[in-house]
């Protein structure tokens, strides 16, 4: 395709520096943005007198039969084109003829591109807070189903406290409920309009900047025109919320790849989300969860791609931002794919709720309030912590947990204790009494949930 900036140069582009130069690959992704803001923007000149009303209309007509002939495939993108806003436009100018030279009257590519962007973005916005909606519902339903599934709780990877599975569950949907209003909070941020900036300058043209900005959905035109064209904040901005949302994704299935396992067999993975080995037969393996954990790597990479392609451009446009693309677009398809593939998974797998509370008893998990229990009975707890640490040498030596361990042994550390020592440890006990707000006791998890389901799945209702 020949240059539209042809005019001042006396070559052709060199063939490798054209291929070098072009994005069509892939920003012809925003194809509909692209054109929906042509034809605001065509509208605007029309009814501003800039071009003739009756010919904007016309041109705004062909614009929206481009699209219709790209959308139903009759008309194919052409890989030569340097990029999508020179592609359309040269065919429209190809239908038009002089007509459609005058859609880019007081309109630059890096309005154009700007614009473009902030359109397709907030598209893929809207559907990753829809993929961690849905996320957020598997979660809750598992958690419903397993509001007295006691476990252990960890730290360090050491079996420490009793929990619940519902408790555990419900802590990765307080991570994805902050990163769906990451999103949100994104959205606001980069919905504000840079079409009308024109080059760096904006126009000598009277444009109606409030005008295009309303027609396309914007809450204001942006207030500075250098600012208009050079932001990419709003990328970095995405990058960023999907990156963290990532984060909680690969630690989430981390944990799923521990729980399969033969050593804790906590859950078992549908065979529909598990693979087998080439060559040993007894495999069943956690592969989606290795790859949502090895792809968060990429979505952290391309932060840092836009981080370090931003930090040292003067203003206003300089090409390094088409690199833009490439890094946002990898980071919304890849959390796209991983949030509509792990939500079914977890949805699918089995939960061995025996296999928990076994590991439960096994751990000392209970050594916290043994102690409580002896505070309770009037020792001060350093006492009682190292009393209770006697025990759970005891126990171990004997092969023994607190739960089968003699009254006789335990008089023998403290006469404080009696035989109710056993229902104060007993595991349900412990994790009933952890009632607090954001505990696990079943109470206090169901309420959470209610709150949940009131505030962050209740317009997924309205929606349906
Ligand atoms: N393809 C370009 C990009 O993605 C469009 C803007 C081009 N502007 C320019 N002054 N060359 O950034």
């Amino acid at each position: 395709m020949a240059k539209m900036w042809q005019g001042r140069f006396k070559k052709e582009l060199d063939e490798k520096v054209n291929d070098f130069n072009s994005s069509i690959s892939f920003d012809s992704r925003m194809y509909i943005n692209d054109i929906q803001g042509s034809i605001v923007h065509v509208n605007m000149l029309g009814k501003q007198g800039i071009i003739d009303e009756k010919e904007s209309k016309i041109i705004a007509k062909e614009l929206a039969n481009i699209h219709d002939d790209l959308l139903s495939g009759k008309l194919e993108i052409d890989p030569s084109a340097e990029d999508i806003h020179m592609f359309v436009e040269q065919v429209l100018t190809q239908r038009l003829g002089d007509l459609g030279k005058k859609l880019h009257t007081a309109r630059s590519r890096n309005d154009q591109v700007a614009l473009d962007l902030r359109m397709y973005l907030r598209t893929q916005i809207d559907e990753i807070i829809g993929l961690i909606k849905k996320l957020i519902a598997v979660l809750v339903k598992k958690a419903e189903e397993n509001l007295t599934t006691v476990m252990p709780g960890y730290t360090h990877l050491q079996r420490a406290q009793p929990i619940t599975f519902a408790h555990h569950l419900m802590a990765y949907v307080e991570m994805f409920k902050r990163d769906m209003v990451r999103m949100f909070n994104c959205f606001d941020l980069m919905n504000e309009c840079p079409l009308g900036s024109g080059a760096l300058a904006t126009t000598t043209y009277p444009i109606d900047r409030e005008y295009t900005a309303e027609y396309l959905g914007f809450n204001n035109a942006m207030l500075n025109s250098l600012d208009g064209v050079s932001d990419r904040d709003y990328c970095m901005e995405l990058a960023n919320a999907i990156a963290i949302c990532m984060v909680h994704m690969s630690r989430l299935s981390e944990e799923v790849v521990l729980w399969c396992s033969w050593e804790f067999k906590f859950i078992e993975l549908d065979d529909a989300y598990s693979t087998g080995s080439s060559i040993m037969p007894q495999k069943k393996n956690p592969d989606i969860c290795e790859l949502i954990r090895g792809k968060t790597g990429r979505t952290i990479g391309n932060l840092t791609t836009l981080l370090s392609m931003m930090k040292g451009l003067p203003l206003a446009y300089n090409k390094d931002m088409q690199e833009d693309k490439e890094a946002i677009f990898d980071s919304v398809d890849t959390i796209k794919l991983c949030l509509s593939t792990l939500a079914p998974m977890l949805d699918t797998m089995k939960v061995y709720k025996e296999n928990m509370a076994n590991a439960g008893k096994k751990g000392f998990i209970n050594a916290t309030d043994c102690a409580d229990y002896l505070v309770k009975k009037g020792l001060p707890f350093r006492d009682a912590y190292k009393i209770t640490g006697s025990l759970v040498a005891i126990c171990i030596d004997r092969g023994e947990t607190l739960d089968t361990l003699p009254i006789e042994e335990y008089k023998k550390l403290s006469d404080k204790f009696e035989k109710d020592i056993y229902e104060a440890i007993s595991l349900e006990k412990c994790v009933n009494e952890r009632n607090a707000i954001g505990g696990p006791a079943p109470q206090a998890v169901a309420k959470h949930i209610e709150k949940i389901k009131n505030t962050v799945l209740k317009e997924e209702d309205n929606e349906d």
